[in-house]
């Protein structure tokens, strides 16, 4: 896939930047705004844009001057230090496979950063990564109110129903559910996202994930009411009408390569660019990116402007 082919709406965006109709899904607006033909793939597209943003941080060149560190790179929330990689890389074993216990995966088989820079989700369609980062563009554009997913060119999300769930074992506090949800800001911001629509995502995602103890609630209408608390640790607020007995104790992750089982840590991260190494980095860090950022065209760079413009 490359972007840099597509012809973007430059002044088709600043003329409908005005407000977003209160019956436009985000997805649709800003489809149409940066992609102009509101279809499917363009709506994947856009997906696959932010979510590879909030991933890997900001990668797309020119850029209009909001940086996004990303998920991966290590940073602070107010003075706590934050680093999610270890649960993405193998390093914890903090994945839910079914059992009792939490097993280690690395998610940075599918080639790692480079081919989300090339706006891919892996390298290949049968790694980890690739079903992870797929299930995310599916899970965001269904929360963004995408119109034309489940047609041709974008799936709809069947993967799995409980963000509970998914998240058991990696026993996630505030501070790094806060992290990822103010990295998803970040990377919507930097595509000229308006301000409200951040806010209404961010509260969105802070209301039904980043709380403990979250009754059975429904994120994919088609999954229906299911327990949906990342957040779990005692440091996360409680959900309004919260029902803790349904969630089990949290359990911390163990250490998968202390133990001396190496095999799957930190790998592919290593086969260039975005890593996000270093315990001491702080939001100024960032997760990137060097030479390989696709050059997105001055179209893009002037579409984005023209969001950022009337944001900031
Ligand atoms: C609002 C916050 C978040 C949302 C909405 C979210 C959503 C998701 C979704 C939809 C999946 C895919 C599930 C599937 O493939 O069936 C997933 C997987 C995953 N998430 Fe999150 N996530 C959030 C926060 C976090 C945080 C803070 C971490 C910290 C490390 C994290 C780590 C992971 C990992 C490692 C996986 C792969 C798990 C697996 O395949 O079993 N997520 N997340
Ligand atoms: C938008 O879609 C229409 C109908 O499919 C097509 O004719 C047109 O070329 C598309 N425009 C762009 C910019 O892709
Ligand atoms: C990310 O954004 C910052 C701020 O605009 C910029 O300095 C940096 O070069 C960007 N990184 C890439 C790879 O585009
Ligand atoms: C960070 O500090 C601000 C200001 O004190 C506070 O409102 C906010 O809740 C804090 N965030 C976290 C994640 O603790
Ligand atoms: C896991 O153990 C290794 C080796 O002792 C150590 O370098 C690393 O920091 C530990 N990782 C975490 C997330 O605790």
């Amino acid at each position: 896939m490359r972007f840099n082919n597509i012809a973007l709406a430059a002044t088709a965006v600043v003329s409908v930047t005005a407000a977003r109709p209160s019956d436009t899904p985000i997805c649709d607006y800003y489809t149409t705004a940066l992609l102009k033909n509101n279809t499917a793939k363009n709506q994947l597209t856009l997906l696959t844009l932010l979510v590879n943003t909030v991933v890997i941080g900001n990668y797309t060149e020119p850029n209009v001057g909001i940086k996004v560190p990303g998920i991966l790179a290590a940073g602070k929330v107010n003075d706590t230090e934050v680093n999610l990689l270890p649960y993405f890389s193998g390093e914890l074993a903090s994945t839910n496979r079914g059992g009792k216990m939490g097993v280690a995966v690395n998610f940075l088989d599918g080639g790692g950063a480079a081919p989300l820079m090339k706006n891919k989700a892996a390298n290949d369609e049968t790694s980890d990564q690739y079903f992870l980062l797929t299930h995310l563009y599916q899970f965001f554009g269904s929360l963004l109110g995408c119109s034309e997913q489940g047609m041709a060119g974008f799936d709809a999300y069947k993967a799995q129903s409980s963000m509970y769930k998914v998240h058991k074992f990696m026993d996630l506090d505030y501070y790094q559910v806060t992290y990822f949800v103010t990295q998803v800001g970040l990377a919507a911001a930097s595509f000229g996202v308006a301000e409200d629509d951040i806010k209404a995502v961010a509260m969105a995602l802070n209301s039904i994930f980043n709380v403990r103890c979250a009754p059975a609630t429904t994120a994919i209408k088609a999954q229906g009411a299911q327990l949906q608390s990342i957040c779990i640790d005692k440091s996360c607020p409680l959900a309004k009408d919260g029902v803790c007995s349904k969630y089990d104790t949290p359990i911390e992750p163990k250490n998968a390569t202390a133990s001396g089982d190496e095999s799957s840590a930190s790998a592919s991260m290593a086969s260039g660019t975005a890593t996000a190494t270093g315990t001491s980095a702080t939001t100024e860090a960032s997760a990137t990116t060097t030479g390989g950022a696709t050059a997105m065209g001055l179209s893009w760079a002037a579409a984005a402007v023209g969001f950022a413009a009337f944001m900031l």
